[in-house]
């Protein structure tokens, strides 16, 4: 019998469908898939039970114990922190204190900071920590989103409460932090990790 490419396909989908073969006959990924660093993925509920802790050790005393604003701006219902994921990334690695040309002005609810005050945490608490705490400060301080605020000293704003299913999945990754860290230290802007 001559072997035509159709009964070729047909003797192979036939042997494919066999229990086990299933595995060896899967065109997309033979192998299974990448293998990645677990530490990397951690589940949102163990990083906001870790960042409630953290932040109340290293961050409350200059942003309120629940985010509200104190020496530094609020990271609770916090238009610049919701709407500046990666821009914050950076400033808690790098801080906003040392070196003048990468001292960030930055506008939160309304309010103009000039910067000179927040410490740079890149050799003191570690991706998974930086992930926690900014996982908690989406999903548990900001319960707002912050619409509109007037500027000035004493601005006003408009908030809208946010869905707590939206919060509840709500997380910045251990990996999101180590990629903003890995860029910092290529370029030389940081040289220490904890
Ligand atoms: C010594 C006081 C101080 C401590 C401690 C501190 N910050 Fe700040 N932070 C500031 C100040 C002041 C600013 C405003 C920018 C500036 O002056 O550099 C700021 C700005 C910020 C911003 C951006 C603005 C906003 O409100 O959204 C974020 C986010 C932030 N800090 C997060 C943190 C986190 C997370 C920690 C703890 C790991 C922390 N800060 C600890 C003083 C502090």
């Amino acid at each position: 019998m001559k072997m035509t490419r159709k009964k070729i396909g047909l003797l192979l989908s036939a042997a494919c469908l066999s229990a086990f073969a299933l595995m060896a006959c899967s065109k997309d990924n033979p192998v299974g898939p990448e293998p990645v660093d677990p530490t990397l993925y951690l589940p949102a509920d163990s990083l906001r039970a870790v960042g409630a802790t953290a932040f109340a050790n290293n961050c409350s005393g200059c942003h309120g114990m629940n985010g509200e604003g104190a020496q530094g701006p609020a990271v609770g219902n916090s238009d610049f922190f919701m709407n500046n994921r990666q821009r914050v990334i950076n400033l808690v690695l790098r801080g906003n204190v040392s070196e003048p040309r990468y001292i960030d002005t930055l506008v939160v609810n309304g309010r103009i900071h000039l910067g000179g005050g927040m410490p740079a945490w890149h050799d003191v608490l570690t991706d998974k920590e930086i992930a926690s705490i900014l996982t908690y400060l989406r999903s548990v301080l900001n319960d707002s989103t912050v619409v509109s605020c007037t500027s000035g000293d004493e601005p006003v704003c408009t908030k809208v409460a946010r869905l707590p299913a939206a919060m509840a999945v709500d997380t910045v990754a251990v990996w999101e932090v180590k990629k903003v860290r890995d860029s910092l230290l290529a370029n030389g802007v940081i040289t220490t990790t904890p």
